[in-house]
Order: C-alpha cells, then structure tokens, then sequence
C-alpha cells in the first residue's frame, strides 16, 4: 500500500526518533509499504517519521545512482546492491573533509541543494530481522544513510544550509507546508486548509 508522504513543517519531522524492538505492530507491513512508497515516488530513501511514524527506522535502495558514469566500478558494484532495512540505525563515526553533493528529500519537493558532510562514516544497526551489523559507507552510500539518519533525528536537509540559501528557499518551503505544490506522489501537508 503507497502510504501518503508527511510535508515539511508537520511536527513528526521534527521528533527525535525511539529505538524500536522486534515485537513492534505489523512491522513486516509496514517496511513492506515503505518500500512501495519509496518506489513509487521514485526516491532512493525513506524514513518512518515521512510517513507519520516518529521510530528509528529507515530504508534505503541505492541502487538508481549505480548508474552514474562518474563512479568508479568499485562504488558503482557497492550501489548497486545497497539495498537495506535500517533498525535503530547510531552512526559511531563520522571522517573525512566535507564534500558538497545536491540533495533533495520526498518531504521537500522542488527544493535541491548543495550540501555539505563528510565522506566516511561507521554505523550499526539491525536488519528487518533484528540482526546486529557494524558497516564503514562512504561516498554516495555514506551520503544517503547520512541524509535518512538525519530524519529519524529531527533534522532536515535544509537545517545544514547557510543563512542565505535558506533565507531563498523559505517561501517555497512555506509553500510546501500548505500543500502549495505538485508532487507526482501522494503527499499529507500540516498546514493545508481545510475545504480548499
Ligand atoms: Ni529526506
């Protein structure tokens, strides 16, 4: 089932997520519709708190950037495959200069911006099946598990702008909020009036 996608300004994007256990309601359900929502929406990460759910739980399929001419073989095989359940995802460690790359977020759409975060991290997290993993990303997968590990903490990708882009971008988030905006998805906006 293709689950409606929260808008920036709706407070669940805001939550600081809580760790899950394997004894969570229809959780094979749920990341099953996740991930028909993603599909659908051709995005290549979702986090629960965009469909409503403030839980520490994202997904991630990659596997759309493998196709990228400028990778080298080796990140392009990693892409390719990069294709995960992530429970109760910490990041233990973050390396490396900041590198820009231009991202964008199914809550936000329209608003593509260069931003900036280290190549390099170390995580854990469990799988759908609760199995503990310990992974070194970088690159471009570091850079998706960072974006989504971002949402089940609260933050988004415009928070990391300067001051003047977000100055720029704030009417059109604005916008987004009260549902001023054609997404090819089905979205659900906070501020959108009712009857209108
Ligand atoms: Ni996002």
């Amino acid at each position: 089932m293709i689950l409606p996608i929260v808008a920036y300004g709706d407070p669940v994007l805001r939550k600081e997520c809580t760790e899950i256990t394997a004894d969570y309601p229809n959780l094979k359900e749920l990341i099953s519709n996740m991930k028909e929502t993603m599909y659908n929406a051709s995005g290549v990460g979702l986090a629960a708190p965009q469909i409503g759910k403030a839980i520490r739980l994202f997904i991630i399929d990659a596997s759309p950037f493998a196709e990228d001419e400028d990778l080298s073989d080796e990140d392009r095989a990693v892409l390719k495959t990069f294709n995960k359940v992530f429970i109760n995802a910490q990041i233990l460690e973050e390396e490396g200069d900041e590198w820009a790359f231009n991202e964008g977020c199914l809550s936000i759409p329209d608003v593509r911006q260069d931003v900036y975060r280290q190549p390099k991290v170390t995580i854990e997290y469990q799988d759908e099946d609760f199995k503990k993993h310990t992974e070194v990303l970088d690159g471009l997968a570091a850079r998706v598990f960072q974006h989504e590990y971002d949402h089940i903490e609260g933050v988004l990708f415009t928070d990391k702008l300067s001051s003047l882009k977000k100055r720029l971008i704030k009417k059109k988030l604005e916008n987004i909020s009260k549902g001023k905006i054609n997404a090819d998805y089905r979205m659900r906006f906070p501020n959108l009036k009712k009857g209108k």
